[in-house]
């Protein structure tokens, strides 16, 4: 496994986050097919500084709130394009 091939998703544990829905998102990558996992770098975050808008969640740096188990398939979806769309590059 390449860890230039991965992207960080960063999701926060923090008690909001949890009581909005944190474990939903975490089920959605738990679930996913295991070459795609193999492609996230998976971290868990105590607080992203957002709390009264999560569930919230860190892609490559970038804090998306109010994430719902829909769009993150989305976002992962679209990581997994651009990173094999650079790899085809090399
Ligand atoms: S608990 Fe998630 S942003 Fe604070």
């Amino acid at each position: 496994m390449e860890k230039a091939q991965q992207f960080i998703v960063e999701s926060c544990l923090g008690t909001s986050c949890h009581l909005l829905g944190a474990e939903d998102l975490l089920a959605v990558i738990q679930h996913l097919p295991q070459e795609i996992k193999n492609k996230i770098d998976l971290q868990a975050v105590t607080c992203l500084q957002h709390c009264g808008k999560g569930p919230n969640i860190r892609i490559n740096g970038e804090i998306m709130m109010n994430m719902t188990p829909e769009r993150l398939l989305q976002v992962i979806q679209q990581n997994i394009a651009q990173i094999e769309s650079c790899s085809k590059e090399e």
